[in-house]
């Protein structure tokens, strides 16, 4: 039977990272993973140049049912560390909005850091390998045993990084949730994040000729304490609305709920149409374009019943209140989300209210960890969800290492 210290089973972000932090440490680590191709999601990540951190990362942009829980990994490892090992690996990068950085080139100069910093740990890696099972054991120093598509395999700590549930062509699987019940684990629905928004057909019929529009707006979801506002750009599609603005807001979207868009969110739409209203004589339509792309102006006026080409002056308060309202505060309700194929990330997952912040390690089995996107902590988009992988790789190998020094 193969021994080892570490056993952690996915190599994606989370698992990579992991095991060579646990391996620079001087533990024996095996890594394994059931998908032919190595690191498939951060190979797409980032429209295929990783968006790797964000230099503004802090637990603000985490939500999760026990929101506390990120503090302590994202303290002990944080974007500057990540920036110093890619400067470290000599792999080019720039910033594209908001803190958000991108490889220069491509994605896969991620994947190679990563790569040889598992190298320099001396990490084994078994890839392709399934893992059917995993059990508790007492045998000496080794607790676990797992059953692999190579063997058997005895590990005094297992470190679960299987991800979440998004994009199942390319490997995405629920062993690490199953594995987290199996040792009485809660588990926080699972639902997709990041994720594009659909809507009925029949509410949508007004809107899908406007696909491909896009412009910036502020965007609110969900309720109570769990309601956030963005300003970011929305696109509208030929099903629904997507872009940053929206894939942010499904994060806290739930289904029953109506969104609240700001169109043109730097402009006091009552104050200007009134201004417009009372100095110029531009057509309404004209007017609105001032301030929204032009297909979209045409068609605001159309579904309040507008005449496009009426001239400001002449459209009564009543309708350019009414105009102005909903162009502030555009109430949608969506139907749906483009689901696990299309979604980014997962919300929900292992429930960390029996997991250590410190040490990532399960409550309920001791020498059991679980690392990045499997655990209920989910990141906005803008390369928050890597820092998370990295940030709880990186505890949970200084815990694995320091729990070998003191057995
Ligand atoms: P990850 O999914 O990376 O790895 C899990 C691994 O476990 C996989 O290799 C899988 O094969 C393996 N596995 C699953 N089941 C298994 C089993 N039963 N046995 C063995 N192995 C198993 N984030 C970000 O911060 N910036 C970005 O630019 C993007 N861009 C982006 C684009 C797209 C299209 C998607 C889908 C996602 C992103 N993300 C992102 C999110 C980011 O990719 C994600 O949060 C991290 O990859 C999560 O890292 P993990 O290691 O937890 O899971």
């Amino acid at each position: 039977m193969k021994r080892v210290d570490v056993a952690v089973i996915g190599a994606g972000a989370a698992g990579l990272f992991c095991a060579a932090q646990a391996g620079q440490r001087g533990l024996r680590v095996l890594l394994l993973d059931h998908a032919g191709k190595l690191a498939e999601k951060i190979r797409i990540s980032g429209g295929g140049r990783c968006n790797f951190t964000n230099r503004d990362a802090s637990p603000v942009q985490f939500h999760s049912a026990n929101p506390h829980f990120c503090r302590s990994a994202l303290a002990r490892y944080t974007p500057q560390d990540f920036i110093a090992l890619v400067q470290r690996h000599r792999v080019a990068f720039h910033e594209k909005h908001r803190g958000q950085l991108f490889c220069d080139e491509s994605s896969q100069d991620i994947i190679d850091l990563l790569l040889r910093e598992c190298e320099a740990g001396g990490v084994e890696r078994w890839q392709p390998c399934a893992v059917a099972g995993v059990q508790a054991r007492e045998d000496g120093t080794a607790r676990w045993t797992l059953e692999t598509a190579r063997g058997p395999v005895a590990a005094r700590s297992v470190v679960v990084a299987t991800g979440g549930l998004p994009v199942p062509a390319i490997g995405a699987t629920d062993f690490g949730l199953r594995l987290a019940r199996q040792f009485g684990h809660a588990i926080v629905e699972p639902r997709p994040a990041l994720v594009p928004l659909t809507f009925d057909a029949a509410d949508w019929a007004p809107f899908a000729a406007l696909a491909g529009v896009s412009l910036e707006v502020g965007i609110a979801a969900g309720s109570g304490k769990g309601r956030q506002r963005f300003v970011e750009d929305l696109l509208f599609t030929h099903r629904g609305l997507s872009g940053p603005a929206v894939l942010q807001a499904s994060s806290y979207w739930r289904p029953g709920e109506a969104l609240e868009i700001a169109l043109a969110p730097g402009i006091d739409w009552p104050e200007a149409l009134a201004r417009a209203k009372a100095s110029s004589r531009r057509q309404l339509g004209n007017e609105l374009a001032q301030h929204l792309p032009q297909r979209l102006a045409q068609a605001w006026a159309d579904r309040l019943g507008l005449p496009a080409s009426r001239p400001m002056p002449e459209v009564g308060d009543k309708a350019l209140r009414q105009l102005a309202g909903s162009l502030q505060a555009w109430r949608v309700q969506p139907a749906g989300t483009e689901g696990w194929k299309k979604a980014e990330v997962m919300a929900g997952g292992v429930d960390t209210r029996e997991i250590d912040s410190r040490t990532l390690e399960s409550r309920r089995a001791p020498g059991l960890h679980f690392v990045g996107e499997v655990l209920d902590v989910t990141g906005w988009l803008g390369g928050y969800n890597f820092q998370w992988a990295w940030a709880s790789a990186h505890a949970c190998a200084e815990a694995l290492a320091q729990a070998q020094v003191s057995g």
